[in-house]
């Protein structure tokens, strides 16, 4: 790891760019990348549509930590490590709910929903002034923001503010964020599956227009099926660097959008559903903007793993390595606060035909990372992957890899240079006490 550009190849005079196939294998690597992204970045922890009422909850494992991000009676929402302070069992064991306290079931510690410790058996035992004290509450994590709706956490107390770090990729979750005037919100529900490949393969195939046409062959074909011929280009648009390892695609495609996009299959009862949706962004929005939201796709990165892919649904998906060659995967659907049974079934239906792990897209995509994967056996032979796709194009297509160069530079910036060997920073170790019997 002696060389700086050993994990990533930039040559901007022959236009290509190279990644050692090594960053998907290696252990070392994805300790650095825990140290140096997901510790250091802003994560996404949910959404606020989750948070309506006082005492609303869920719990989430980000970056290796168990949180509980809930509201509190003055209607903010904070986000705890879910640790009980006293010895540390898991304060709250549930996904998601309501509660008016959370109360660890080891020794029966009850905390308010602002986190504050409310009572403990035998308090008697401790120093008055004790709860008063706040050392018994539970620890917040360091920064906790939002932006449009989408709420973050980062283990960086000084990182940068939330909207300076989203850079050019506010532009696109304020888009997401307006499809509907009564606002957005996650649906019931989660897809979590797993994925046999390194989570950076994920990333670059969340926003890959490239392998559309031949990975998703069998969906392109029902579209063509249900809705007739998919006329000449299935596919148009552009993709866009958003700045600190932000990207997306946006382009128009052949299925339909229960935003106002309408397609044969959705049937001459949606047509006047989806042409009143229509007028309704026009009013909200003018012309540009409602044609831009309704008939245009988005799939956008959020650096280093939020995506939300504003398609034929809008899914927002997030994923963590749990090795270098295995991640979990949990992807939620996002949709209008209000919107028609019509609209929803569709929503609905969109959402689990191309998106859910046994739909029409996810399978293949699986089906490609674990491919990937398994070539990587062969990285000390083969070691890199090409990424070069569009370089140097003005105006890069959404078929070009300008994306992914733009997530493996950050990356690169933050990972690719390795920083001082571990055992040159740790602490020194306490010298080993002496015996008299020591050989
Ligand atoms: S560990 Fe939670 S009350 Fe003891
Ligand atoms: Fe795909």
């Amino acid at each position: 790891m002696s060389d700086a550009n050993r994990l990533v190849e930039i040559d901007e005079d022959r236009q290509i760019f190279r990644v050692a196939r090594e960053a998907f294998v290696s252990e070392p690597v994805l300790q650095r990348e825990y140290d140096a992204i997901f510790d250091r970045c802003w994560l996404y922890v949910g959404h606020e549509s989750e948070f309506r009422k006082p005492g609303d909850f869920v719990t989430r494992t980000i970056a290796r930590r168990n949180l509980l991000v809930t509201m509190g009676t003055d209607r903010t929402v904070n986000a705890f490590f879910n640790t009980c302070p006293h010895r540390g069992a898991t304060v709250c064991r549930d996904p998601s709910g309501n509660a008016k306290a959370f109360q660890c079931f080891y020794h029966g510690w009850v905390f308010g929903c602002d986190g504050n410790l409310k009572s403990q058996p035998g308090k008697e035992s401790y120093p008055e002034g004790f709860a008063a004290s706040g050392a018994g509450n539970l620890v917040p994590v360091p920064r906790f923001d939002s932006y449009a709706g989408f709420c973050f956490v980062s283990f960086d107390p000084d990182i940068e503010p939330l909207p300076d770090y989203l850079a050019g990729a506010k532009e696109y979750l304020d888009i997401v964020s307006r499809h509907s005037g009564s606002g957005m919100a996650i649906s019931k529900g989660s897809q979590e599956y797993a994925i046999r490949a390194n989570w950076k393969l994920l990333v670059e195939n969340s926003v890959d227009g490239y392998h559309a046409v031949s990975t998703h062959a069998s969906y392109l074909d029902y579209l063509k099926n249900t809705n007739g011929a998919l006329g000449g280009t299935p596919f148009e648009g552009h993709s866009r660097d958003l700045g600190n390892g932000h990207a997306v695609l946006e382009y128009r495609a052949p299925w339909g959008r229960p935003i106002a996009s309408w397609v044969p299959l959705f049937g001459e009862d949606g047509k006047a559903e989806i042409e009143r949706l229509h007028a309704e962004l026009v009013e909200r929005h003018g012309e540009d903007m409602a044609d831009r939201i309704a008939h245009k796709n988005r799939n956008i990165l959020i650096f280093p793993n939020l995506v939300i892919n504003d398609i034929m649904a809008v899914t927002v998906r997030t994923f963590y390595p749990q090795s270098p060659d295995y991640m979990l995967i949990n992807g939620w659907s996002l949709a209008p606060n209000e919107e028609s049974d019509w609209a929803r079934k569709y929503r609905l239906r969109n959402f689990l035909e191309f998106l859910g792990p046994g739909g029409f897209a996810t399978p293949d995509d699986v089906e490609a990372l674990e491919s990937c994967q398994n070539g990587f056996r062969n990285h000390r032979q083969v070691p890199w992957s090409d990424i070069s796709k569009g370089m140097g194009k003005a105006m890069p297509n959404y078929d070009d890899e300008l994306q992914m160069r733009a997530f493996w530079s950050q990356w690169n910036a933050r990972v690719g240079t390795p920083g001082p060997a571990p055992d040159a920073v740790s602490p020194p170790r306490p010298a080993p006490v002496a015996t008299s019997a020591a050989a």
